[in-house]
C-alpha cells in the first residue's frame, strides 16, 4: 500500500457513499480497459466470481466441471456451490497446470465445462483446452486468481475463456483486502453476472420498488474496496514489471543449480510471475527448513485436492500433482523485495544446493 490508497479512502468516507457504487464502476471500467476487455465485474471474491460464472452458464446439479487436482481449494469448492461435480484431473510437471491430455480421458457425457487455473500466473495450455471445448463443447472458466497482468497465446490470461476470475486477496499483484473480479467479452454473461451479485436485481430502485427479475445473493463490492484498488491499479504495470524482475534474477542466478528446477515463465511472451516457484528433485522441506532458518519466507505448495477430506480419492489417478505438492515451493517474492534480497536467497539455495547433506539425499 504505497500509492494513494489512504487518499483514495478518506474521499470515499467523506462522500458518506461506502457501498457498490460509482467508484466500484470506475474500478471496472479500469480494470476492463487494462485487460481488453468490454465488462468486468468486481465483486466480494474470486471464489464467488468462479461460482457466478458457473451459475451464469446454467451449470448446477447433474454436471461436470473439469478442475486441476492442483489448485487452491476455493476452484473445487465453487463448483460445489453449483451442484454440479468437479472432476479432478492431473497436472503438466512442466506447467504444474491442468493437463490437457488427462482431461480428455475425464470427459464425460456430464461434462459442461472446464477451470484451467494459471498456477502462480504461469499459462496452462490454452491453445490445447480450447481444442478440447471445441471438440467436446465445452465451457471454459479461467481461474486467473493468480494471473493478473500475465499474458499469454495473444491475450492476458483470463481473457481466453467465456469468463476469467481474479483474485484481490492479499499476496495478490493487486489487493483490497478480500476481493475478486470477473471479465467477459459477452454482453448477456455480463448481464447474469451483474443480476447474480446483487440480488437478481438487473437494476437498483430505491429498495422498495426494486425488481428481482431472477434468483441472485449478495456478492457485491464496495466503494471502500475500489478506492483501494484504484490506487493500486495505478501501480499496476510497476507491480508486474517488479514480478518479472525477481523471477528473472531467480532464473539466471539458479540455472544450473544441481536439484533445483524453475518452471518456465516465457517473459518474452508477456507471462508475469505473481511469485516464483521452484521444484526440488530431493529434500523440498528440509531446503524449506533451511530457508526459515535464515527467516526467508517460503510456502511449500498445495497439498492435492484429492487429499483433502471433501474431495478424498485414491492416488493412483495424480502422479503429477502429488510429485509436484511434495517438491514444489514459493520463493520469497513480495513485491518490495530488492534485487540485492533475491539474490541473498539464490546465494542460500545454492549453498543448501552444494552442501555435502546433498549426496545423502540424492
Ligand atoms: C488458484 C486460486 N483460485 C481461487 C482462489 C480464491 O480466491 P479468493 O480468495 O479471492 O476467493 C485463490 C486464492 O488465493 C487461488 O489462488
Amino acid at each position: 500500500m504505497t500509492g494513494q490508497e489512504m487518499d483514495f479512502l478518506g474521499q470515499v468516507i467523506e462522500s458518506g457513499f461506502l457501498n457498490d457504487g460509482p467508484l466500484t464502476e470506475k474500478f471496472e471500467a479500469q480494470i476492463a480497459e487494462f485487460l481488453g476487455v468490454p465488462y468486468a465485474v468486481a465483486l466480494t471474491s474470486c471464489t464467488a466470481g468462479l461460482y457466478l460464472s458457473l451459475m451464469a452458464l446454467g451449470i448446477g446439479h447433474g454436471d461436470e466441471v473439469l478442475v486441476p487436482d492442483i489448485t487452491f481449494i476455493a476452484t473445487a469448492n465453487a463448483v460445489k456451490m453449483t451442484g454440479a461435480e468437479p472432476v479432478l484431473v492431473d497436472v503438466d510437471l512442466e506447467t504444474f497446470c491442468i493437463s490437457a491430455d488427462d482431461a480428455k480421458k475425464k470427459i464425460t457425457n456430464r461434462t459442461k465445462a472446464v477451470i484451467p487455473v494459471h498456477v502462480t500466473g504461469r499459462p496452462s495450455n490454452i491453445p490445447a483446452l480450447l481444442q478440447l471445448c471445441k471438440e467436446h463443447t465445452l465451457h471454459m472458466v479461467e481461474d486467473a486468481a493468480e494471473a493478473l497482468g500475465s499474458a499469454s497465446f495473444g491475450g492476458f490470461m483470463g481473457t481466453h475463456g467465456i469468463t476469467g476470475c481474479f483474485s484481490l486477496s492479499p499476496a495478490k499483484t493487486i489487493t483490497t483486502g478480500q476481493g475478486g473480479l470477473i471479465i467477459t467479452k459477452d454482453a448477456t454473461i455480463h448481464g447474469r453476472l451483474r443480476e447474480l451479485k446483487d440480488q437478481g436485481r438487473p437494476k437498483r430502485g430505491t429498495g422498495g420498488d426494486d425488481v428481482h427479475s431472477s434468483l441472485g445473493f449478495n456478492f457485491k463490492f464496495t466503494d471502500l474496496q475500489s478506492a483501494v484498488g484504484l490506487a493500486q491499479l495505478a501501480t499496476l504495470e510497476g507491480r508486474i514489471e517488479r514480478l518479472r524482475r525477481h523471477y528473472e534474477i531467480y532464473a539466471e542466478t539458479l540455472d544450473n543449480c544441481p536439484g533445483i528446477r524453475l518452471p518456465n515463465f516465457d517473459l518474452a511472451d508477456g507471462a508475469c510471475p505473481q511469485w516464483t516457484d521452484i521444484y526440488v528433485e530431493n529434500g523440498r522441506d528440509e531446503l524449506h527448513q533451511h530457508l526459515k532458518e535464515q527467516k526467508m519466507d517460503c510456502r511449500k505448495f498445495w497439498f492435492p485436492i484429492h487429499r483433502q477430506n471433501a474431495y478424498k480419492q485414491d492416488d493412483k489417478q495424480f502422479p503429477n500433482s502429488i510429485a509436484v505438492s511434495n517438491n514444489a515451493m514459493w520463493l520469497p517474492s513480495s513485491l518490495n523485495l530488492t534485487d540485492e534480497d533475491i539474490s541473498s536467497v539464490c546465494h542460500a539455495i545454492k549453498s543448501w544446493a552444494k552442501s555435502p547433506q546433498l549426496a545423502a539425499r540424492s
